[in-house]
C-alpha cells in the first residue's frame, strides 16, 4: 500500500511514504533549481574539445561555492565528485577525470545542488564539436522522451504514465530505455520515494498527487537496453558499447499537471541542438 504524508512531519530518510509538499517548499526547492539551472548554462559555451571532464567539475564545485550551493554528490556514498560526466556510451553515473573531451563526443553533464537543504538534480547533454548524424538524433529523441513524460505528469495519473510515454516514443524511435535506473522523488532529500521507471503501463505504480516532486530522467540508448557497471563501482555502460543519452528534470506536481523547477532560465534545456 502506498502512503503519502505532508513533508514536513515525514522523517528525514526514505521509508517508502511519499511526501506532499506545500506550496512554500515548492518555491524552496525552485530556488535550489535554478542555481543547478544557470550552472547547466554557464558549461553550454564550456563544453568544447580539449577540455577534461575534471576542469568541469571544477566549474560546477567553484559555481556552487559562489551560489551558496552544496554539490550534493560530494560525498554521497562514497563519490568524490561534484558532477557525474558520461561520454557517449556511459549510460550514467561516469566520474569526472583528466581525459580531454573530443570532437564528435556527446556528454552528460548531470550536477545537484543543495540550497537552503533542498536538492535541485538536473542533467543536459552536451555535444563536443560537431557530432554525427545519429548521435545528434539519439539527442533528440531522449530530450523528447524526457519531454513527454513530463507532459504525463498531473494528479490522478499513475507514475506509470511517465515510464509508457517515455517508452512508447523512445522504441518507436527505434531506441531502448535503460532499466536498471530510475528518476526518483526528491526535495531534502537526494534520493526518495517514488521511483519513476522510464517504462511500463499507465496503470502502474502509485497515483501522483498536487504537491509531489520528483525526478524524470530516462536513459535511452541506440543499441539494446543493457548496462554494466565498471570495477571503478560506479561508472555504467551499456554491454554492447552503444552510444547512450540522457536529461533531467526536478519538477513538482501542480493542481493540472506539473512545473518544471529545472528550466534553462537562457533557453538552453538542449544545448547544441536546433531550437
Ligand atoms: N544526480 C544523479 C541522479 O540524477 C545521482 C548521482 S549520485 C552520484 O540521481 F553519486 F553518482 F553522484
Ligand atoms: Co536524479
Ligand atoms: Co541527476
Amino acid at each position: 500500500m502506498v502512503t503519502y504524508i505532508e513533508a514536513a512531519s515525514a522523517p528525514y530518510k526514505n521509508t517508502g511514504v511519499i511526501r506532499l509538499y506545500t506550496p512554500e517548499d515548492f518555491a524552496a526547492i525552485k530556488r535550489a533549481c535554478q542555481v543547478t539551472a544557470r550552472c547547466l548554462d554557464e558549461l553550454a559555451n564550456r563544453v568544447k574539445p580539449g577540455v577534461t571532464t575534471d576542469e568541469i567539475d571544477r566549474f560546477v564545485f567553484e559555481f556552487g561555492m559562489d551560489n551558496n550551493a552544496l554539490p550534493a554528490t560530494l560525498n554521497y556514498r562514497g563519490y568524490t565528485k561534484s558532477s557525474c560526466t558520461s561520454i557517449n556510451h556511459v549510460v550514467c553515473h561516469g566520474i569526472p577525470n583528466e581525459k580531454p573531451l573530443r570532437e564528435g563526443d556527446v556528454v552528460n553533464i548531470d550536477v545537484t545542488y543543495i540550497v537552503d537543504g533542498w536538492h535541485g538534480d538536473s542533467s543536459r547533454m552536451y555535444p563536443v564539436g560537431e557530432i554525427k548524424r545519429a548521435a545528434e538524433r539519439l539527442l533528440e529523441v531522449t530530450y523528447e522522451c524526457l519531454m513527454r513524460g513530463i507532459a504525463a505528469v498531473k494528479p490522478g495519473a499513475r507514475t506509470g504514465a511517465i515510464g509508457e510515454a517515455i517508452q512508447t516514443f523512445a522504441e518507436a524511435e527505434r531506441c531502448s530505455v535503460v532499466r536498471d535506473f530510475c528518476g526518483h522523488g526528491v526535495g531534502r532529500l537526494f534520493h526518495d520515494a517514488p521511483n519513476i521507471l522510464h517504462y511500463g503501463r499507465a496503470n502502474e505504480g502509485p497515483e501522483l498527487r498536487e504537491g509531489m516532486i520528483f525526478t524524470i530522467e530516462p536513459m535511452i540508448n541506440l543499441g539494446r537496453p543493457h548496462v554494466k557497471v565498471l570495477a571503478d563501482g560506479w561508472t555504467a555502460v551499456t554491454r554492447d558499447r552503444s552510444l547512450s543519452a540522457q536529461y533531467e528534470h526536478t519538477v513538482g506536481v501542480t493542481a493540472d499537471g506539473c512545473e518544471i523547477f529545472t528550466l534553462s532560465p537562457a533557453g538552453l534545456d538542449r544545448p547544441g541542438l536546433p531550437t
